[in-house]
Formats: structure tokens, sequence, C-alpha cells
């Protein structure tokens, strides 16, 4: 479900956010709650819907990007709040919410939001997220 700021899903999208998501996520232009069909095939809980949803929000962040916009995710919301305020039927369960906008100067940020946005970012080493010949044995990169 996508919320337009200043219209109702919006709101609804916001006030379901933790408070230290809602601080930086007031200013997005969208807010989307991407919902997961929760379906089991003869009783057995299907992973199916999960890795389709997160596939889909992986596309929605790389064309967002790709029109020069910016899209963050969150995981920090209350998922029953969010299905109560928005009338989800039961079956379906909020996975992540998404703030997508132009990208703002981080000096407009509280200090110690524009600390985190402004921090040297730290990445797993590719050596210890790929691995090739044996599990744990990092994949051999190069020529
Ligand atoms: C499972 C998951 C949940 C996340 N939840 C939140 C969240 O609730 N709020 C938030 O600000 N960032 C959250 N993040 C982090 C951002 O989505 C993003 O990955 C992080 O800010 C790194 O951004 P960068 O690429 O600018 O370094 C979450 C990340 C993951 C993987």
């Amino acid at each position: 479900m996508v919320g337009r700021r200043g219209d109702t899903t919006y709101r609804r999208v916001l006030d379901s956010l933790i408070p230290f998501n809602q601080e930086w996520a007031r200013a997005s232009s969208l807010l989307v709650a991407a919902l997961a069909e929760e379906r089991a095939d003869n009783g057995v809980p299907q992973d199916g819907p999960v890795y389709d949803t997160g596939l889909a929000v992986a596309q929605l962040v790389l064309q967002t990007h790709a029109l020069g916009l910016h899209a963050h995710q969150m995981s920090g919301f209350d998922a029953e709040v969010l299905h109560g305020s928005l009338g989800v039927p039961g079956g379906y369960r909020a996975l992540s919410v998404v703030a997508v906008g132009a990208l703002a100067p981080a000096d407009l940020l509280p200090p110690k939001l524009r600390e985190r946005e402004t921090a040297a970012r730290q990445r797993r080493p590719a050596a210890e997220t790929f691995f090739g010949p044996a599990w744990g044995t990092p994949l051999p990169v190069g020529p």
C-alpha cells in the first residue's frame, strides 16, 4: 500500500513507525508498506510470497535510485497497528515499510541522525559474504 505525503494512508503508515523512524521518515514523499500473502499449501506455510515480496521491494529500491530519488527500508514499525489502521485482511503480513523521496541535505537532520547519515559506512567484507569451495571458504576473486 502506498501513502503520499498528506493523504490518510501516509498518516497511518507513519503512525505505525517507531518514534526513531517517524522522526526522519515524516519528510519523505511516499511511505510504502510491503505486504506478503501468508499462503499455506496443504497446511504447509509457503516461503515463496515472502521471497517474492523482498524481490519486489528490491526492484522498487533500484527503480527509485535509477530515477535519482532515494529509498530507505525499515523494519521498525508495529505490524499490528499497521494492519489495523490500513484494514489489511487476515492472511497478509507487512514485512517492511519503505520511505521514498528526494535526498535532503544531512544538515537538516537533528544531530544524532545527522551523525549516522554522514558516518563512514562499514560493510561486511566480501570474503565473509561469498563462499565458493566450501561453506565458510571465501570465493576466490580476481584474475
Ligand atoms: C532488516 C532491516 C531492517 C531495517 N530497519 C530499519 C529501520 O527500522 N530504520 C532505519 O532507519 N533503518 C533500518 N534499516 C537500515 C536501512 O534500511 C539501511 O540499510 C541502512 O540505513 C544503511 O543505509 P546506507 O546504505 O545508506 O548505509 C534496516 C535494515 C535492514 C536490513
